[in-house]
């Protein structure tokens, strides 16, 4: 052991040698790592997790070492394990307690009042969307299946869209599975009802035709690049936000109900956690209270054309901070360097230190350089008047953006289709009608479609990420992972800061970070 060695990295090792991970002391290791690593995960997440639940971080640490033996000093000091040591902590960290229909006045709402009007809104499209924003394992969309399913009955004409995300693979797995125990109905009994569930071995399994309506992702909400029609965050008619907010720090808290603003149509309903309504900043919403919930609404005029301008901002897409992280960095304590902490990824923005010591985290700011809405007539006008055919497609791919900002769906893939008459080299309408194919459980219409773009173009690591995933949902494991080693591949070839060919404000680091998640690279 040489001299010059950081004193984080010889504690961690003297104990490994002494003891082995069981026996690993954490309490040796300084201060400064534990401070260093608190910025990172907050950072990460936007999980607080100052002063008191900093004992969790404690806990979590110890539990990732105990599990892992992949972790140690030495091979924490290479970037890409430390990366993966975070996002284990950060597994650890995340609380996926949930169970079906939770919160009864919620339900009751929802049930009565709130769906039933979107479903009003909707009549002529037939068709609903619904997010689910830091889902756990999937009883929270499952719940809002149940509930259209109770209220549209026999009625098998509408298209019932509902998106599950998180940020913790484990709980995606679960959610994917479909299959709950007990305490999952802890406030309910409607496993007892045969139209949605059916016994097995020590629980109960969501039967197929509510499984076919909820599909799952991976986002992390902090980090990734929302609405998009690429991950079918756009054009929203309900988000539930529920349950998560009270772990954020209040400034990521605010960045998110900004973007989940931008993620609803006009007219579209924000659910939070019964305790989280008292949380939500003066962002534009309306404030619905009836007496048994609390909900927030986008108000309907909101996405209509301005009378001055025609436009009003609405998709972060390029809101994604990439700032070099050289310009800002973090302040190293002033006695020892950080061993086993090494800089983040370079394209993420490291946590600004303010005075003191302590670390807010950098949410990327939505207003910069926001495109802008327009609204559908405006490029209707474009097309009339538009004699060049591939200049009347690309109007086309704007006017399904439009659509799909509004949730009308249907006519968004109207317009892709023709779109991709008048101009069958477009990449960007291929991923997008293939975005919206998954959103509407169109697998293999998906698959065929990113397989034309990839025609169009082999090298876009993007469409070989997303076949992956599309490939990963039909159950070709083998497939799909050789579409994400190839992406991995590719996106060798770029620098991590730099923004991803079609991928709407991602960058390539991001892109890799990503595939490492959804490949299962975390439940080593
Ligand atoms: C307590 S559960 C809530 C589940 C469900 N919404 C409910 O109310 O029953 C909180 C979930 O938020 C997820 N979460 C926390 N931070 C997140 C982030 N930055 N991005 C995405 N999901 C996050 C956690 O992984 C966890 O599954």
């Amino acid at each position: 052991m040489s001299n010059s060695e950081p004193r984080a990295s010889r504690s961690i090792k003297t104990d490994q040698m002494s003891s082995g991970h069981q026996g690993l002391h954490l309490v040796q290791l300084p201060a400064a790592w534990w401070e260093s690593l608190r910025q990172i995960l907050e950072f990460e997440t936007g999980m607080d997790l100052s002063d008191s639940r900093g004992g969790r971080l404690r806990d979590a640490v110890a539990k990732v070492f105990r599990k892992s033996s992949h972790f140690t000093a030495e091979s924490l000091e290479n970037t890409e394990t430390h990366a993966r040591f975070v996002e284990h902590l950060a597994a650890e960290l995340t609380v996926g307690e949930s169970f079906f229909l939770r919160n009864e006045n919620q339900m009751q709402l929802l049930r009565q009042k709130i769906l039933p009007s979107i479903l009003q809104d909707n009549q002529q499209r037939q068709e609903i969307r619904i997010w689910s924003a830091g889902c756990a394992g999937g009883e929270e969309p499952y719940s809002m299946a149940i509930l259209l399913q109770e209220l549209l009955g026999a009625d098998g004409s509408w298209n019932v869209s509902i998106l599950g995300t998180d940020l913790n693979p484990v709980f995606l797995e679960r959610a994917r599975a479909a299959r709950y125990r007990p305490w999952s109905f802890r406030q309910t009994k409607i496993y007892e009802d045969s139209r949605f569930f059916t016994p097995v071995s020590g629980g109960y399994q969501v039967c197929e035709p509510l499984r076919r309506q909820v599909r799952f992702g991976y986002l992390n909400l902090m980090k990734d690049v929302y609405p998009s029609g690429l991950n079918g965050t756009l054009g929203q008619d309900l988000i539930l936000f529920r349950n998560v907010a009270i772990y954020l720090k209040p400034e990521v808290t605010r960045q998110i109900l900004k973007r989940l603003y931008q993620a609803l149509r006009p007219g579209g309903w924000l659910l939070l956690g019964e305790i989280e309504v008292a949380l939500v900043p003066d962002l534009g919403f309306e404030v619905h209270r009836f007496p048994q919930a609390t909900f927030h609404r986008k108000p309907w005029e909101t996405n209509s054309v301005s009378a001055s301008s025609g436009e009003i901002p609405v998709n972060p897409a390029a809101d994604v901070d990439l700032r070099n992280p050289r310009t800002s960095p973090m302040k190293e304590p002033s006695n020892w360097k950080l061993p086993v902490v090494p800089p983040l990824p370079e394209w993420v923005p490291l946590p600004a230190v303010q005075r003191g010591g302590r670390a807010e985290p950098r949410v990327p700011e939505l207003q910069a350089q926001k495109p802008t809405f327009v609204a559908p007539a405006s490029w209707q006008t474009q097309i009339r008047q538009a004699t060049d055919p591939v200049q009347r497609a690309a109007f086309r791919l704007r006017l399904a953006q439009s659509f799909l900002e509004l949730a009308r769906t249907q006519e968004a893939r109207e317009e892709l289709e023709q779109s991709l008459r008048e101009n069958p080299l477009s990449i960007e309408a291929h991923l997008l009608l293939a975005g919206l194919f998954e959103d509407l459980g169109q697998l293999s219409q998906a698959e065929r479609s990113y397989r034309h773009a990839l025609y169009l173009n082999r090298d876009c690591a993007l469409t070989h990420f997303h076949l992956g995933l599309v490939l990963q949902q039909q159950d070709d494991p083998l497939a799909s992972w050789k579409c994400m080693q190839t992406a991995l591949q590719l996106i060798d070839n770029h620098d991590s800061q730099a923004l991803v060919e079609h991928g709407d404000g991602v960058c390539y680091g991001r892109l890799r970070e990503m595939i490492m998640m959804v490949t299962g690279d975390i439940r080593e």
